[in-house]
Protein backbone atom coordinates (compact mmCIF):
# COMPACT_ATOMS: atom_id res chain seq x y z
CA UNK A 1 0.00 0.00 0.00
CA UNK A 2 1.11 3.26 -1.06
CA UNK A 3 1.08 6.11 1.16
CA UNK A 4 3.14 8.63 3.31
CA UNK A 5 3.65 6.01 6.05
CA UNK A 6 6.19 4.38 3.97
CA UNK A 7 8.19 7.96 3.78
CA UNK A 8 11.83 7.64 5.20
CA UNK A 9 15.37 9.68 5.38
CA UNK A 10 18.23 7.50 5.75
CA UNK A 11 20.67 9.00 2.81
CA UNK A 12 23.96 9.90 4.46
CA UNK A 13 24.67 13.17 1.83
CA UNK A 14 23.20 16.26 3.30
CA UNK A 15 21.40 19.08 0.71
CA UNK A 16 21.01 16.04 -1.61
CA UNK A 17 18.86 17.88 -3.66
CA UNK A 18 20.14 21.24 -4.29
CA UNK A 19 23.13 22.34 -6.26
CA UNK A 20 24.57 24.79 -3.81
CA UNK A 21 27.51 22.91 -3.30
CA UNK A 22 28.18 22.97 -7.06
CA UNK A 23 28.68 26.93 -7.67
CA UNK A 24 32.39 26.41 -6.04
CA UNK A 25 33.18 23.02 -7.73
CA UNK A 26 35.72 23.50 -10.54
CA UNK A 27 33.99 22.86 -14.03
CA UNK A 28 30.33 22.73 -12.42
CA UNK A 29 30.81 26.51 -11.58
CA UNK A 30 31.52 27.29 -15.56
CA UNK A 31 27.67 27.65 -15.67
CA UNK A 32 25.09 28.40 -12.77
CA UNK A 33 21.61 26.33 -13.11
CA UNK A 34 19.40 26.61 -10.25
CA UNK A 35 17.44 23.55 -10.74
CA UNK A 36 20.07 21.05 -10.36
CA UNK A 37 20.80 18.15 -7.74
CA UNK A 38 24.26 17.94 -5.67
CA UNK A 39 27.09 15.61 -7.17
CA UNK A 40 26.81 14.17 -3.87
CA UNK A 41 23.87 12.24 -4.37
CA UNK A 42 25.06 10.69 -7.98
CA UNK A 43 28.40 9.35 -5.79
CA UNK A 44 25.90 7.97 -3.02
CA UNK A 45 24.07 6.64 -5.90
CA UNK A 46 26.88 4.79 -7.43
CA UNK A 47 28.11 3.30 -4.16
CA UNK A 48 24.75 2.09 -3.44
CA UNK A 49 24.08 0.44 -6.63
CA UNK A 50 27.52 -0.66 -7.31
CA UNK A 51 29.03 -0.03 -10.97
CA UNK A 52 30.51 -2.31 -12.66
CA UNK A 53 33.50 -1.59 -15.44
CA UNK A 54 31.19 -2.13 -18.40
CA UNK A 55 28.35 -0.39 -16.62
CA UNK A 56 26.90 2.77 -17.36
CA UNK A 57 24.30 5.47 -15.64
CA UNK A 58 21.29 7.13 -17.89
CA UNK A 59 19.90 10.67 -16.99
CA UNK A 60 17.10 11.16 -19.64
CA UNK A 61 16.69 14.70 -18.12
CA UNK A 62 20.11 15.87 -17.65
CA UNK A 63 19.92 20.01 -17.35
CA UNK A 64 23.05 21.20 -16.10
CA UNK A 65 24.86 17.53 -16.04
CA UNK A 66 25.15 16.95 -12.39
CA UNK A 67 24.74 13.10 -13.28
CA UNK A 68 26.95 13.20 -16.66
CA UNK A 69 29.64 15.23 -15.36
CA UNK A 70 30.59 13.67 -11.74
CA UNK A 71 30.13 9.68 -13.77
CA UNK A 72 32.72 11.20 -16.32
CA UNK A 73 35.00 12.65 -13.15
CA UNK A 74 35.15 9.41 -11.77
CA UNK A 75 35.96 7.88 -15.11
CA UNK A 76 31.94 5.99 -15.56
CA UNK A 77 30.58 5.81 -18.40
CA UNK A 78 27.49 8.07 -18.67
CA UNK A 79 24.85 9.02 -21.52
CA UNK A 80 22.35 12.07 -20.60
CA UNK A 81 20.03 12.60 -22.50
CA UNK A 82 18.16 16.81 -22.33
CA UNK A 83 15.46 18.93 -24.84
CA UNK A 84 17.05 21.74 -24.62
CA UNK A 85 20.03 22.71 -26.83
CA UNK A 86 21.28 25.22 -24.76
CA UNK A 87 21.18 23.30 -21.57
CA UNK A 88 22.66 19.92 -23.69
CA UNK A 89 25.38 22.10 -24.84
CA UNK A 90 26.56 23.51 -21.26
CA UNK A 91 26.91 20.16 -20.31
CA UNK A 92 28.79 19.51 -22.90
CA UNK A 93 31.03 21.79 -22.56
CA UNK A 94 32.04 21.44 -18.99
CA UNK A 95 33.68 18.19 -20.08
CA UNK A 96 35.59 19.00 -22.30
CA UNK A 97 39.57 18.87 -22.16
CA UNK A 98 42.34 21.46 -23.46
CA UNK A 99 45.52 22.37 -22.56
CA UNK A 100 44.97 25.22 -19.63
CA UNK A 101 48.40 26.86 -21.68
CA UNK A 102 46.81 26.81 -24.79
CA UNK A 103 43.51 28.21 -24.16
CA UNK A 104 45.53 31.01 -21.78
CA UNK A 105 47.33 32.12 -25.19
CA UNK A 106 43.85 32.87 -26.66
CA UNK A 107 42.15 35.17 -24.11
CA UNK A 108 43.53 38.33 -24.91
CA UNK A 109 42.71 38.44 -28.53
CA UNK A 110 39.48 37.64 -27.39
CA UNK A 111 39.08 39.97 -25.02
CA UNK A 112 40.29 42.64 -27.75
CA UNK A 113 37.53 41.49 -30.32
CA UNK A 114 34.87 41.96 -27.77
CA UNK A 115 36.33 45.41 -27.17
CA UNK A 116 36.22 45.87 -30.79
CA UNK A 117 32.61 44.78 -30.69
CA UNK A 118 30.30 43.69 -34.26
CA UNK A 119 26.85 44.66 -34.86
CA UNK A 120 24.50 41.91 -33.53
CA UNK A 121 21.65 40.96 -35.43
CA UNK A 122 19.81 40.55 -32.14
CA UNK A 123 19.56 44.36 -31.39
CA UNK A 124 15.82 45.16 -33.05
CA UNK A 125 14.42 41.42 -32.18
CA UNK A 126 11.75 41.27 -29.60
CA UNK A 127 13.10 43.14 -26.67
CA UNK A 128 17.05 42.39 -26.69
CA UNK A 129 18.25 45.59 -26.82
CA UNK A 130 16.90 49.55 -26.74
CA UNK A 131 16.75 49.13 -30.43
CA UNK A 132 14.23 47.48 -30.50
CA UNK A 133 12.45 50.22 -29.39
CA UNK A 134 10.09 48.67 -26.57
CA UNK A 135 9.80 50.15 -22.83
CA UNK A 136 12.53 47.19 -21.32
CA UNK A 137 15.05 45.43 -22.77
CA UNK A 138 17.57 42.50 -22.06
CA UNK A 139 20.75 43.69 -22.47
CA UNK A 140 22.21 46.84 -23.53
CA UNK A 141 23.16 47.32 -27.18
CA UNK A 142 26.73 48.20 -26.03
CA UNK A 143 26.71 44.45 -24.44
CA UNK A 144 24.90 42.94 -27.19
CA UNK A 145 27.88 44.35 -29.69
CA UNK A 146 30.55 43.11 -27.51
CA UNK A 147 29.03 39.60 -27.03
CA UNK A 148 28.78 39.45 -30.25
CA UNK A 149 32.61 40.86 -31.67
CA UNK A 150 33.89 37.90 -28.65
CA UNK A 151 31.44 35.46 -30.52
CA UNK A 152 32.56 35.93 -34.18
CA UNK A 153 36.38 35.51 -32.87
CA UNK A 154 36.00 32.19 -32.43
CA UNK A 155 34.73 30.55 -36.02
CA UNK A 156 37.93 28.85 -36.34
CA UNK A 157 38.34 27.23 -32.66
CA UNK A 158 38.28 24.00 -32.62
CA UNK A 159 35.50 22.34 -30.93
CA UNK A 160 36.74 21.54 -27.59
CA UNK A 161 38.36 25.09 -26.89
CA UNK A 162 35.23 26.77 -29.20
CA UNK A 163 33.10 25.22 -26.87
CA UNK A 164 34.47 26.32 -23.31
CA UNK A 165 35.08 30.14 -24.66
CA UNK A 166 31.31 30.04 -25.96
CA UNK A 167 29.89 28.88 -22.68
CA UNK A 168 31.99 31.51 -20.70
CA UNK A 169 30.99 34.19 -23.56
CA UNK A 170 27.43 33.50 -22.88
CA UNK A 171 27.54 33.42 -19.35
CA UNK A 172 29.15 36.83 -19.48
CA UNK A 173 26.35 38.33 -21.86
CA UNK A 174 23.99 37.28 -19.00
CA UNK A 175 26.42 38.44 -15.83
CA UNK A 176 25.36 41.78 -17.72
CA UNK A 177 21.83 40.98 -18.28
CA UNK A 178 18.98 43.38 -17.27
CA UNK A 179 17.25 40.51 -16.63
CA UNK A 180 17.40 37.79 -13.96
CA UNK A 181 15.97 34.17 -13.35
CA UNK A 182 13.34 34.38 -10.74
CA UNK A 183 12.12 31.19 -9.68
CA UNK A 184 9.58 30.75 -12.62
CA UNK A 185 10.49 33.48 -15.07
CA UNK A 186 13.12 36.88 -15.58
CA UNK A 187 12.72 39.56 -13.88
CA UNK A 188 14.03 42.81 -14.18
CA UNK A 189 16.93 43.87 -12.05
CA UNK A 190 15.64 46.58 -9.45
CA UNK A 191 16.94 49.77 -11.10
CA UNK A 192 18.01 48.06 -13.90
CA UNK A 193 18.34 51.12 -16.18
CA UNK A 194 21.19 52.46 -13.54
CA UNK A 195 23.16 49.49 -13.80
CA UNK A 196 24.66 50.85 -16.90
CA UNK A 197 25.91 47.61 -18.14
CA UNK A 198 28.57 48.32 -20.42
CA UNK A 199 31.30 46.99 -22.79
CA UNK A 200 33.85 47.19 -19.98
CA UNK A 201 31.69 45.31 -17.28
CA UNK A 202 31.06 42.39 -20.03
CA UNK A 203 34.93 42.38 -20.69
CA UNK A 204 35.34 42.03 -16.70
CA UNK A 205 32.89 39.48 -16.16
CA UNK A 206 34.05 37.41 -19.46
CA UNK A 207 37.92 37.52 -18.28
CA UNK A 208 37.06 36.53 -14.79
CA UNK A 209 34.72 33.34 -15.90
CA UNK A 210 37.84 32.71 -18.40
CA UNK A 211 40.42 32.55 -15.74
CA UNK A 212 38.27 30.01 -13.91
CA UNK A 213 38.02 28.07 -17.38
CA UNK A 214 42.00 27.73 -17.41
CA UNK A 215 42.40 27.32 -13.58
CA UNK A 216 39.52 24.13 -14.30
CA UNK A 217 41.01 22.77 -17.56
CA UNK A 218 44.89 22.89 -15.38
CA UNK A 219 43.51 21.31 -12.49
CA UNK A 220 40.67 18.58 -13.45
CA UNK A 221 41.36 16.58 -16.26
CA UNK A 222 37.72 14.46 -17.58
CA UNK A 223 39.28 11.14 -17.75
CA UNK A 224 35.80 9.27 -19.29
CA UNK A 225 33.07 11.66 -21.82
CA UNK A 226 29.84 11.25 -21.16
CA UNK A 227 27.37 10.93 -24.64
CA UNK A 228 25.10 14.12 -24.45
CA UNK A 229 22.06 13.13 -26.68
CA UNK A 230 19.98 16.36 -27.07
CA UNK A 231 16.80 15.02 -27.68
CA UNK A 232 13.19 14.31 -26.23
CA UNK A 233 12.93 11.56 -23.85
CA UNK A 234 10.12 10.55 -24.74
CA UNK A 235 11.01 9.63 -28.37
CA UNK A 236 14.95 8.48 -27.55
CA UNK A 237 14.73 6.08 -24.52
CA UNK A 238 13.18 3.12 -26.56
CA UNK A 239 16.28 3.47 -29.00
CA UNK A 240 18.96 3.28 -26.52
CA UNK A 241 21.07 -0.06 -27.42
CA UNK A 242 22.70 -1.15 -23.73
CA UNK A 243 21.02 -1.58 -20.77
CA UNK A 244 21.69 0.75 -17.70
CA UNK A 245 22.67 -0.09 -14.53
CA UNK A 246 21.40 2.86 -13.02
CA UNK A 247 19.12 5.83 -13.89
CA UNK A 248 19.60 9.04 -11.70
CA UNK A 249 17.42 11.60 -12.64
CA UNK A 250 15.08 14.42 -11.88
CA UNK A 251 12.35 15.21 -13.97
CA UNK A 252 10.61 18.64 -14.83
CA UNK A 253 8.21 19.21 -11.44
CA UNK A 254 4.84 19.83 -11.77
CA UNK A 255 5.20 23.22 -11.01
CA UNK A 256 4.52 24.98 -14.45
CA UNK A 257 7.82 26.14 -14.84
CA UNK A 258 9.11 26.17 -18.25
CA UNK A 259 12.93 25.76 -18.94
CA UNK A 260 12.48 26.99 -22.38
CA UNK A 261 11.50 30.13 -21.43
CA UNK A 262 14.01 30.86 -18.94
CA UNK A 263 16.59 30.30 -20.79
CA UNK A 264 15.40 32.34 -24.09
CA UNK A 265 17.94 34.96 -24.30
CA UNK A 266 21.04 31.97 -23.90
CA UNK A 267 18.84 30.19 -26.75
CA UNK A 268 19.30 32.93 -28.91
CA UNK A 269 22.89 34.53 -28.05
CA UNK A 270 23.99 31.03 -28.77
CA UNK A 271 21.84 30.78 -32.40
CA UNK A 272 20.67 27.36 -30.68
CA UNK A 273 17.01 28.39 -31.83
CA UNK A 274 16.38 32.12 -33.98
CA UNK A 275 12.63 32.71 -34.29
CA UNK A 276 9.81 32.03 -31.64
CA UNK A 277 8.39 29.79 -33.73
CA UNK A 278 11.07 27.60 -33.26
CA UNK A 279 10.85 28.56 -29.74
CA UNK A 280 7.32 27.40 -29.51
CA UNK A 281 8.57 23.97 -31.28
CA UNK A 282 11.13 22.99 -28.51
CA UNK A 283 7.91 23.93 -26.07
CA UNK A 284 6.44 20.93 -27.67
CA UNK A 285 9.21 18.88 -26.91
CA UNK A 286 9.17 18.71 -23.13
CA UNK A 287 7.42 17.11 -20.65
CA UNK A 288 4.03 18.49 -20.59
CA UNK A 289 4.70 20.04 -16.96
CA UNK A 290 3.65 23.84 -17.88
CA UNK A 291 0.83 25.59 -19.64
CA UNK A 292 3.02 28.26 -22.17
CA UNK A 293 1.23 26.05 -25.34
CA UNK A 294 -1.76 24.41 -25.77
CA UNK A 295 -0.85 21.19 -24.67
CA UNK A 296 -1.41 18.16 -26.52
CA UNK A 297 -4.40 16.25 -25.27
CA UNK A 298 -3.66 13.38 -22.92
CA UNK A 299 -5.28 10.07 -23.80
CA UNK A 300 -4.72 7.67 -20.86
CA UNK A 301 -5.84 8.61 -17.31
CA UNK A 302 -5.21 5.79 -15.69
CA UNK A 303 -3.00 6.16 -12.86
CA UNK A 304 -4.01 4.62 -9.77
CA UNK A 305 -6.26 5.67 -6.94
CA UNK A 306 -4.24 8.28 -5.16
CA UNK A 307 -3.91 10.07 -8.49
CA UNK A 308 -8.01 9.60 -8.93
CA UNK A 309 -8.87 11.21 -5.83
CA UNK A 310 -6.65 14.23 -6.58
CA UNK A 311 -7.44 15.07 -9.74
CA UNK A 312 -10.93 15.25 -9.02
CA UNK A 313 -10.66 17.91 -6.79
CA UNK A 314 -8.53 20.21 -8.81
CA UNK A 315 -10.87 19.36 -11.78
CA UNK A 316 -14.03 20.59 -9.76
CA UNK A 317 -12.68 23.78 -8.24
CA UNK A 318 -13.63 27.08 -9.78
CA UNK A 319 -10.37 28.70 -8.28
CA UNK A 320 -7.98 27.97 -10.84
CA UNK A 321 -5.76 30.22 -12.36
CA UNK A 322 -5.41 28.37 -15.91
CA UNK A 323 -8.08 26.31 -17.43
CA UNK A 324 -5.36 24.29 -18.64
CA UNK A 325 -4.19 22.76 -15.37
CA UNK A 326 -6.11 19.86 -14.71
CA UNK A 327 -5.04 19.28 -18.68
CA UNK A 328 -1.04 19.84 -17.67
CA UNK A 329 -1.61 17.61 -14.55
CA UNK A 330 -2.94 14.48 -16.55
CA UNK A 331 -0.18 15.10 -19.35
CA UNK A 332 2.45 15.26 -16.51
CA UNK A 333 1.36 11.36 -15.23
CA UNK A 334 0.92 10.25 -18.82
CA UNK A 335 4.55 11.48 -20.15
CA UNK A 336 6.03 10.14 -17.08
CA UNK A 337 4.35 7.13 -17.39
CA UNK A 338 5.79 6.54 -20.71
CA UNK A 339 9.09 7.48 -19.47
CA UNK A 340 9.35 4.89 -16.85
CA UNK A 341 7.63 2.16 -19.10
CA UNK A 342 10.62 2.72 -21.54
CA UNK A 343 13.22 3.04 -18.20
CA UNK A 344 12.08 -0.51 -17.20
CA UNK A 345 13.30 -2.11 -20.82
CA UNK A 346 15.98 -0.53 -20.85
CA UNK A 347 17.41 -1.63 -17.10
CA UNK A 348 19.05 -4.50 -16.16
CA UNK A 349 18.15 -6.94 -13.88
CA UNK A 350 18.53 -5.48 -10.44
CA UNK A 351 19.25 -2.15 -11.95
CA UNK A 352 17.90 1.08 -9.90
CA UNK A 353 15.93 4.08 -11.05
CA UNK A 354 16.81 6.93 -8.78
CA UNK A 355 13.97 9.75 -9.29
CA UNK A 356 13.95 13.13 -7.67
CA UNK A 357 10.26 14.84 -7.39
CA UNK A 358 8.34 17.21 -5.79
CA UNK A 359 4.82 17.79 -4.79
CA UNK A 360 3.08 20.80 -6.12
CA UNK A 361 0.07 22.70 -5.02
CA UNK A 362 -2.51 23.95 -7.20
CA UNK A 363 -6.52 25.59 -5.91
CA UNK A 364 -5.03 24.65 -2.26
CA UNK A 365 -4.56 21.40 -3.04
CA UNK A 366 -1.51 19.12 -2.44
CA UNK A 367 -0.61 16.69 -5.34
CA UNK A 368 1.57 14.16 -3.67
CA UNK A 369 3.76 13.37 -6.83
CA UNK A 370 6.35 11.22 -4.80
CA UNK A 371 3.52 8.73 -3.87
CA UNK A 372 1.83 9.17 -7.52
CA UNK A 373 4.51 8.25 -9.48
CA UNK A 374 5.48 4.80 -7.33
CA UNK A 375 2.16 3.97 -7.77
CA UNK A 376 2.46 4.45 -11.78
CA UNK A 377 6.08 2.59 -11.41
CA UNK A 378 4.96 -0.15 -9.89
CA UNK A 379 1.76 -0.87 -11.64
CA UNK A 380 4.34 -1.04 -15.16
CA UNK A 381 7.09 -3.73 -12.96
CA UNK A 382 9.26 -1.56 -11.16
CA UNK A 383 10.06 -3.07 -7.78
CA UNK A 384 9.54 0.04 -4.96
CA UNK A 385 12.87 -0.16 -2.77
CA UNK A 386 12.29 3.23 -0.86
CA UNK A 387 10.91 6.66 -0.66
CA UNK A 388 13.18 9.41 0.92
CA UNK A 389 12.14 12.78 1.78
CA UNK A 390 14.92 15.11 1.52
CA UNK A 391 13.34 18.29 1.76
CA UNK A 392 10.64 20.20 2.20
CA UNK A 393 10.47 23.68 0.02
CA UNK A 394 9.44 26.89 0.92
CA UNK A 395 6.12 28.02 -1.38
CA UNK A 396 5.67 31.34 -1.98
CA UNK A 397 2.22 32.44 -0.59
CA UNK A 398 -0.88 32.62 -3.48
CA UNK A 399 -4.22 33.30 -3.10
CA UNK A 400 -4.39 29.38 -5.06
CA UNK A 401 -2.47 27.68 -2.40
CA UNK A 402 -4.87 27.80 0.81
CA UNK A 403 -2.77 27.17 3.54
CA UNK A 404 -0.08 25.04 2.22
CA UNK A 405 3.25 26.89 2.25
CA UNK A 406 5.60 24.08 1.69
CA UNK A 407 5.71 21.09 -0.42
CA UNK A 408 7.80 17.72 0.04
CA UNK A 409 10.75 16.86 -2.47
CA UNK A 410 11.62 13.30 -2.41
CA UNK A 411 13.65 10.30 -3.93
CA UNK A 412 11.65 7.81 -5.19
CA UNK A 413 13.95 4.30 -5.59
CA UNK A 414 12.93 1.65 -7.83
CA UNK A 415 14.40 -1.64 -9.14
CA UNK A 416 14.00 -4.41 -11.56
CA UNK A 417 13.09 -7.19 -10.30
C1 LIG B 1 15.06 19.34 -13.09
S1 LIG B 1 15.98 19.58 -14.53
C2 LIG B 1 17.26 18.41 -14.39
C3 LIG B 1 18.40 18.91 -13.57
C4 LIG B 1 19.56 17.94 -13.48
N1 LIG B 1 19.25 16.85 -12.59
C5 LIG B 1 20.81 18.65 -12.98
O1 LIG B 1 21.28 18.37 -11.87
O2 LIG B 1 21.30 19.51 -13.70
C6 LIG B 1 14.96 18.88 -15.75
C7 LIG B 1 15.52 18.98 -17.17
O3 LIG B 1 14.68 18.20 -18.05
C8 LIG B 1 14.71 18.81 -19.33
N2 LIG B 1 13.60 18.28 -20.13
C9 LIG B 1 12.30 18.68 -20.17
N3 LIG B 1 11.59 17.93 -21.03
C10 LIG B 1 12.46 17.01 -21.55
C11 LIG B 1 12.31 15.97 -22.49
N4 LIG B 1 11.13 15.71 -23.07
N5 LIG B 1 13.41 15.23 -22.80
C12 LIG B 1 14.62 15.49 -22.23
N6 LIG B 1 14.81 16.50 -21.34
C13 LIG B 1 13.74 17.25 -20.98
C14 LIG B 1 14.64 20.30 -19.00
O4 LIG B 1 15.08 21.07 -20.08
C15 LIG B 1 15.53 20.39 -17.77
O5 LIG B 1 16.85 20.74 -18.12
Amino acid sequence: MINESILVESLSCKNASNSIDYHSLPRFRWYGYKEGFSPNLVVEAINEVGIEKDDYILDPFNGNGTVTLTASINNIKSIGIEVNPFVAFMSRAKLENFSSEEFSKDIQNVLSSALLGKKSKLSTYSTFSEESGKSKWLFNSDVLNSFEGGWQSLKKFSTAKKSIFQLSIIGAAMDNCNAVKDGKCLKYRSNWEQKNFSVQSFINSLEKRLQKNVSDLKDLFIPHQATIINADSRQIIKSIQNEFKLCITSPPYLNSFDYTDIYRPELFLGKFINSSYELKQLRFKTIRSHVEIRLHKPISSDFGEIYNTIFKQINNSEYIWSKQIPTMIQSYFEDMQNVLTDLLVKAKKEGELWLVVANSVYVGVEIPVDLILAEIGTRKGWKLKRIEVLRYINRRKTKYCGNINKVRESLIVFQKD
